[in-house]
């Protein structure tokens, strides 16, 4: 194994799992030893602590009238149940068939880590990097980054810089290099359906009052009509309509046709706003997804039981135009009117954050498309993204800086997923394109 690999693997080894609490130790060993890294690299690092878990950023001396890049990454990584369904255990890697298996191969170690060693293997070349390079890699991202926002602010101008590099999000298929210009923003809810103040016999006391989790499906499914289209008022009145060009361009996109969308998902049927492909579904029409439905007897066998309550969460995946506090409201008003008698509802909000798009043709996206070109031996597609990265456009908003999003995570990644794997191929080309990337950049 390279000495690359090897210590992508001691990154990989770290259950960094921010969500839980119970990893707030691993958390913190994994930004120190990320914080060594950079040190090792011979960049100024500084470990940030916040009211969560660290910041790291390091950076080159400045140089004057050189353009600056900030390169973004999360060392977090999303829980691993259900553990049952892994075939090797997600934080000890492992190579098999081409790929790097385990927890935050793809989403975001494995993908954050090459432009590390693209930096380091500039400097073993030239002795210095060609341009002034931030790195900020937190570790809050898969929660919502909650902490993240107030140290841009409070750091706006130490983080001044040009343009942002990223790569934590997706490639098309395997060989063909994507350049992301989008991403949607997001928007979460949990609801809480009450009944009774307490569980009850389903037989003493069924049929004479509403049960919660009848309520919470009915609600649930009132959220969509029968063609997929979603039926909250208002919902799509502000979305950014998709334009031809782009509906033609994704078209030619390889690995995105709806039989490769179904192939990878393995899903019997499209579903979804008619109309539209899948593709444009995905990159450029909003969602409301049912994340989490609780309530009543789960354990094996049944028991007899009326739920007092029933629990579900939510997420709206947003688009350009759409405001998440307008969204959050929409949505909070449909389910209280259409809330079925016999139960009372509580709503929580969760995290949120704008849609977020760029210019996949500026100078910046013209490097970007160069160093994916020079990687990989063809021109990248260019395509939006279904997921999030919300800080990506509080970045865009504090700092006044685009994010090239050079996504290297496959379609069969399983990021969020047991067995989460990246590719070795994507690691090593991933190398050879973030030292491109920081030529082309530094030629600006
Ligand atoms: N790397 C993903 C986002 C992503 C994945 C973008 C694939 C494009 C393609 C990121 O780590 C993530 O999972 N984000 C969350 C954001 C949320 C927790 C606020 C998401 O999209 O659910
Ligand atoms: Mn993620």
């Amino acid at each position: 194994m390279t000495s690359e690999l090897e210590r992508l693997f001691q990154h990989l080894r770290f259950p960094s799992i921010s969500t839980d609490s119970r990893h707030v130790e691993d958390v913190r060993a994994n930004a120190e030893w990320l914080k060594g890294q950079l040190e090792d690299l011979g960049l100024e690092t500084g470990l940030h602590e916040t009211p969560g878990n660290p910041v790291i950023v390091a950076r080159n001396e400045r140089v004057e009238g050189r353009p600056t890049v900030l390169i973004y990454g999360h060392y977090d990584v999303q829980p691993v149940d259900p553990l049952e369904l892994w075939d090797s255990a997600p934080f000890e890697p492992e190579i098999r068939d081409g790929k790097i298996w385990g927890r935050g191969g793809a989403d975001n170690k494995g993908q954050h880590f090459v432009h590390i060693l693209g930096a380091e293997k500039t400097i073993k070349l030239n002795g210095e990097l060609p341009l002034n390079v931030i790195f900020l890699i937190e570790g809050e991202e898969e929660i919502g980054s909650p902490n993240l926002v107030p140290f841009l602010n409070e750091h706006k101008d130490s983080l001044a810089c040009d343009i942002i590099a990223v790569s934590d999000t997706g490639m098309v298929a395997p060989g063909v290099p994507t350049l992301g210009y989008g991403l949607r923003g997001i928007t979460c809810l949990e609801v809480k359906v009450k009944g009774p103040t307490g569980d009850l016999h389903s037989g003493v006391y069924g049929g004479c009052i509403a049960n919660p989790a009848t309520a919470a499906a009915r609600m649930i499914a009132s959220l969509h009509d029968d063609d997929g289209r979603i039926a909250i008022a208002g919902f799509y009145e502000d979305v950014v309509p998709l334009e031809d060009w782009e509906r033609e361009m994704w078209s030619k996109v390889p690995g995105t046709s709806d039989e490769d969308f179904l192939k990878t998902t393995g899903s019997p049927e499209s579903f979804g706003e008619p109309g539209y492909s899948m593709a444009e579904r995905l990159w450029a029409r909003p969602t409301v997804e049912v994340n989490g439905f609780g309530s009543g007897y789960q354990g094996e066998g049944s028991k007899t039981v009326l739920p007092a309550e029933a629990t579900f969460k939510l997420s709206c995946r947003l688009v350009p135009g759409q405001d998440p506090a307008k969204i959050q409201q929409q949505v909070e008003e449909h389910l209280r009117k259409h809330k079925p008698k016999g139960v009372t509802i509580e709503i929580h909000n969760g995290h949120s954050g704008k849609a977020y798009h760029n210019d996949p043709h500026s100078k910046f996206g013209k490097a970007a498309q160069a160093a994916l070109t020079t990687a990989f031996g063809r021109d990248p597609v260019l395509i939006r993204e279904g997921g999030s990265i919300p800080i990506i456009q509080d970045m865009k908003e504090i700092l006044d800086a685009d994010s090239l999003m050079l996504g290297l995570a496959l379609p069969d990644c399983q990021i969020h997923a047991p067995n989460e794997n990246y590719s070795v191929e994507n690691f090593e080309k991933g190398i050879e394109m973030s030292c491109e990337l920081l030529k082309e950049l530094s030629k600006l």
